[in-house]
């Protein structure tokens, strides 16, 4: 599959999880507007996708010698989570890794492996601010 059609499929799936993210909310100003939130009938929201790759045991498998505590704690590599890296960029230094540091991982991992590390990666919260 190419890198578009993944952008898109991770586009989709960060869409339905703010969507239900957004019904569970407590309904605010219920007595506000009542008519349109009586007749509007609720937006079929989608079975979440069960997840094609099982990132954290990816982790322990390829980047946990180096990266502690699943990326939340420096090692002999850097902490992931709070990383100011763009997504193309992680997916760059993941698919290529860096010179004398770390391997890179375009040849082991499907792009979609990358794509998951990236999306695990920008989802951790930075457990030291
Ligand atoms: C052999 C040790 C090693 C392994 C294995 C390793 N890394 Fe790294 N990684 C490093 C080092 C060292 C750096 C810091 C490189 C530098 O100087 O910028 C780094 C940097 C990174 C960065 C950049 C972080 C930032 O904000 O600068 C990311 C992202 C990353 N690694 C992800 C991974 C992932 C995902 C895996 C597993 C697929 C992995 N690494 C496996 C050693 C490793």
């Amino acid at each position: 599959m190419s890198t578009a059609a993944w952008r898109v499929r991770i586009a989709a799936a960060l869409a339905v999880s703010a969507l239900t993210w957004m019904s569970s909310a407590p309904a605010a100003e219920e007595s506000a507007a009542p008519t349109e939130a009586a007749t509007t009938p609720p937006e079929p929201i989608a079975e979440p996708e069960k997840p094609k790759v099982d990132v954290r045991k990816l982790f322990a498998m390829n980047c946990s010698w180096c990266h502690d505590g699943y990326g939340l704690h420096a090692g002999k590599g850097p902490k992931l989570a709070g990383t100011k890296m763009s997504v193309e960029q992680l997916y760059d230094r993941i698919a290529k890794g860096k010179s004398g540091a770390m391997p890179g991982f375009a040849k082991t991992l499907k792009k979609e492996q990358i794509d998951a590390f990236v999306e695990y990666i920008k989802g951790l919260k930075d457990p030291d601010s």
